[in-house]
């Protein structure tokens, strides 16, 4: 008898397995070390790093090393990597592989960003082809490890070509294929077109990862276990703002996938993860950068906690070690007590 394919499992890009399906995604100002770290504490799989520019890396790597710090449990990760040349992807690719060995190399292909998209890199390469292919075979040719794409539906409702690129690039080298479901105009607007994700799946026979709306353990369930007839097997999910401030929503859609029992999330284990996350990121930044960075992390973990406006009002003054550690003591406070929730409420 054929077994069912389990939903949480690992997954073959190119030579590397990893060890499950359930990922962090690349966020540009969020996805470094420490975050990572408490992602995979929590039960992400894979974490990637936010995208790093690979002009900058092979003009000065010492500067942008910050992004490419490894926390201690972070023993593999994926390195994103920008830029819309060849031969400087290339080179960035072999730096990469020789002083960070990540697991898996992805290349930028969906940033939105006028900045990023100017310069031809990010979204702007999915109109442009014969340059992203030319990237993907140039990086593949100067490192051994996997390289995989980062991919939109398209630039506009007008332009959609998520199946061209995905086809053009794979055939080119690329070991796997990651979807935001949303098109260059779209930015982070609109519904993530969920059912692109297995047409997709179905066009390429490399693993494809989902991206886009990814926010709780029913959407990684929809998406992994999709069996609408003619869609192919979405291999792994990524979740980026699903986990902001909620690495726990990595130990609940595992889980689910697993079907195993809900882990119980309660407030003094986010207070306690968010404290863990922000001693870890000392570790990476100097003092002061570390203050300040934390600040967003710290109101995305306030998110629909008691009291959130007035702690918010705290964390986004917070610049010192200690400055942080009273906020941590207000937080603790304001938790509701064992003693007072065991205690039958008086009239
Ligand atoms: C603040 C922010 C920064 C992002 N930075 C990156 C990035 O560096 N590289 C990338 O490929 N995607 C980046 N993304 C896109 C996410 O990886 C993801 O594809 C998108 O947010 C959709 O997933 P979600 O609905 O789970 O947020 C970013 C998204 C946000 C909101």
């Amino acid at each position: 008898m054929i077994q069912p394919i389990g939903l949480h499992h690992p997954v073959r890009i190119g030579g590397y397995i990893t060890k499950g399906n359930i990922f962090l995604a690349p966020v540009a100002g969020y996805s470094d070390a420490a975050y990572r770290s408490v992602c995979l504490d929590a039960g992400c799989d894979l974490a990637y790093t936010e995208m790093v520019s690979s002009e900058a890396l092979i003009r000065d790597s010492v500067k942008t090393e910050v992004l490419l710090q490894r926390a201690a449990n972070e023993t593999e990760n994926a390195v994103q990597l920008f830029g819309a040349n060849p031969e400087v992807m290339a080179r960035a690719a072999a730096l990469v592989a020789d002083r960070w060995h990540p697991s898996v190399i992805d290349i930028n292909s969906g940033c939105p960003v006028p900045k990023i998209v100017r310069n031809g890199a990010g979204s702007a390469l999915m109109r442009d082809l014969p340059r992203l292919c030319a990237i993907v075979e140039a990086m593949s040719a100067a490192t051994a490890i996997p390289v995989t794409v980062k991919i939109r539906l398209g630039w506009d409702d007008d332009s959609i070509n998520y199946l061209e690129v995905a086809e053009r690039t794979v055939a080119a080298g690329a070991k796997a294929v990651t979807l935001h479901a949303r098109t260059r105009h779209q930015a982070y607007s609109g519904q993530a077109e969920r059912a692109a994700f297995g047409r997709l799946a179905a066009a390429v026979p490399v693993p494809v990862f989902a991206s886009g709306d990814i926010f709780t353990p029913a959407d990684a369930l929809a998406i992994l276990g999709d069996s609408t007839p003619g869609a192919g097997r979405v291999a792994g999910i990524m979740v980026a703002r699903g986990a902001m401030g909620n690495p726990f929503v990595f130990s609940r859609i595992k889980a689910a996938l697993e079907g195993s029992a809900e882990p119980v999330i309660d407030s003094a284990l986010r207070l306690a993860t968010a404290r863990h996350h922000f001693r870890l990121s000392l570790e990476f930044y100097d003092q002061h950068t570390a203050g300040v960075e934390f600040r967003k992390q710290a109101c995305s973990y306030l998110k629909g906690v008691p009291h959130g406006a007035e702690l918010r009002n705290l964390a986004v003054r917070c610049a010192t070690p200690a400055e942080y550690e009273i906020f941590f003591e207000r937080w603790k406070e304001s938790l509701p007590s064992v003693a007072d929730a065991a205690e039958p409420a008086e009239d």
